[in-house]
């Protein structure tokens, strides 16, 4: 462990089939306006909103709503959003749903009380948050992102067709999250397959940068075993609570920050997905698993050495008497091939990327230097063709 780092993370989790009755204990700290934000309508669907309407009433709140988030929120949505919690006056921000309705949230929490454009100036300026924030708790239907535990928040806008995500601090992260692996079994099974994928490239996201003996590492390796077994279980039985529970407990893990301790980390794979999903709003796992292979062969010769411990220490390979190379591709064809068997999209062409938006995505593309390689805009169009 060579870098230098603070450590502390405040957001209280509930997790279980009970998880719910955490609202009991949360919700008398706050005052009694509350802001309800959810997304296009499943949580009313599957029963989520009846119930935690039923808690909210139940602690004497006033309820505001805020419905119809998208997938990929948008910053016209973000408008709307301000505008709602500011006639609110509201106290607290409950985001009942998946990563979306949870980045927006806190996104709205943060630009209430103040003046700017919240787009341009935390997602353009990436200015650091100034005015009073409004507390967000959570409630969660959809597992992946970590946005439950963590200071992320990913907007889209559309017209400037820009995905950007800004990492706020402890102050903005969920004050408390609930977690019943059971509010995801509603979940479509590409939904799911997309949120599993996104959990194993929030992990390599971390795991692939620096050379040092990092204690992450070896968390981010039992993650991942742990991820691969559950994931397996899942996709052939998605009601089996112990898989659905392990997979959201590791989602949470993967990004809420601790792994990422003393680690450089590199983000490329996610500014790639992004950029694709400002270009086709795709759904957010599925831009990562098809860019994934593509860059992970381009950057492999700069760090064979770390792909080879992923290769023998999450994928099984033999080292036998192979050469660190012949192992690194191995381990990289051993998940190219679990990734094809568990349904994850692996091209852009299959989330409607054309080849006439390929500049446009080069444009929209960040360049990133926590990782093996720090790629130009000519390394990322040959990713990004390997990608079609
Ligand atoms: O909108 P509704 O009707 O609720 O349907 C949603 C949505 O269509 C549906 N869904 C959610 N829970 C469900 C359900 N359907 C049935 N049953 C349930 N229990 O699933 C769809 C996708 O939901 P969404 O919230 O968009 O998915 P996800 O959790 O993957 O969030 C994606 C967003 O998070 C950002 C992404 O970029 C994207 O904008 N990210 C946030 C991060 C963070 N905060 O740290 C990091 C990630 O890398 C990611 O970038
Ligand atoms: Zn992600």
């Amino acid at each position: 462990m060579i870098g230098n780092f603070t450590y502390c993370n405040p957001t209280k989790l509930y997790f279980g089939k009970d998880a719910l009755n955490g609202l009991n204990e949360e919700l008398p700290k706050y005052g009694k306006n509350v802001l309800l934000v959810y997304g296009g309508g499943s949580v009313k669907k599957n029963g989520i909103y009846d119930k935690v309407l039923a808690a909210l009433k139940a602690n004497g709140k006033t309820v505001f709503e805020d419905g119809g988030v998208m997938p990929n929120p948008t910053s016209e949505k973000l408008k709307e959003g301000i505008a709602r919690a500011r006639a609110a006056k509201a106290d607290l921000i409950l985001a009942v749903g998946g990563g979306s309705v949870c980045d927006y949230a806190k996104a709205v929490s943060v630009s209430v009380n103040c003046d700017d454009d919240a787009w341009d100036k935390y997602f353009i300026r990436f200015d650091d948050v100034t005015c009073d924030i409004v507390p967000v708790g959570c409630v969660l239907t959809m597992v992946g992102t970590g946005s439950e535990m963590n200071g992320g928040s990913v907007i889209t806008n559309r017209e400037q067709k820009l995905k950007i995500g800004h990492v706020f601090g402890e102050n903005v992260f969920p004050k408390f999250s609930i977690l019943n692996p059971e509010y995801t079994f509603t979940l479509p099974k590409y939904q799911m397959i997309s949120g599993i994928y996104d959990i194993m490239s929030h992990i390599l996201e971390q795991y692939f940068s620096g050379t040092d003996d990092n204690t992450s590492d070896y968390i981010m390796e039992g993650l991942l075993r742990s991820l691969i077994h559950s994931a397996n279980i899942a996709v052939q039985n998605p009601k089996d609570y112990e898989a659905r529970s392990n997979i959201m407990w590791i989602a949470t893990w993967a990004l809420n920050t601790l792994v990422a301790k003393g680690k450089t980390t590199d983000w490329e794979v996610h500014m790639l997905g992004q950029a694709v999903g400002a270009h086709t709003d795709a759904t957010h796992g599925m831009t990562l698993s098809a860019v994934s292979m593509p860059y992970y062969r381009y950057i492999l010769p700069y760090g064979t050495a770390k792909f080879a411990r992923y290769a023998v220490n999450v994928w099984d390979v033999a080292p036998s008497d192979k050469s660190e190379k012949q192992i690194a591709e191995e381990g990289l064809l051993a998940m190219e091939n679990w990734m094809k068997k568990i349904g994850l999209v692996m091209n852009i062409t299959d989330l409607g990327a054309t080849a006439d938006m390929l500049d446009g995505i080069v444009d929209s593309t960040r360049i990133m230097t926590g990782g093996y390689k720090t790629l130009d805009k000519n390394d990322i169009r040959a990713v990004l063709r390997a990608s079609y």
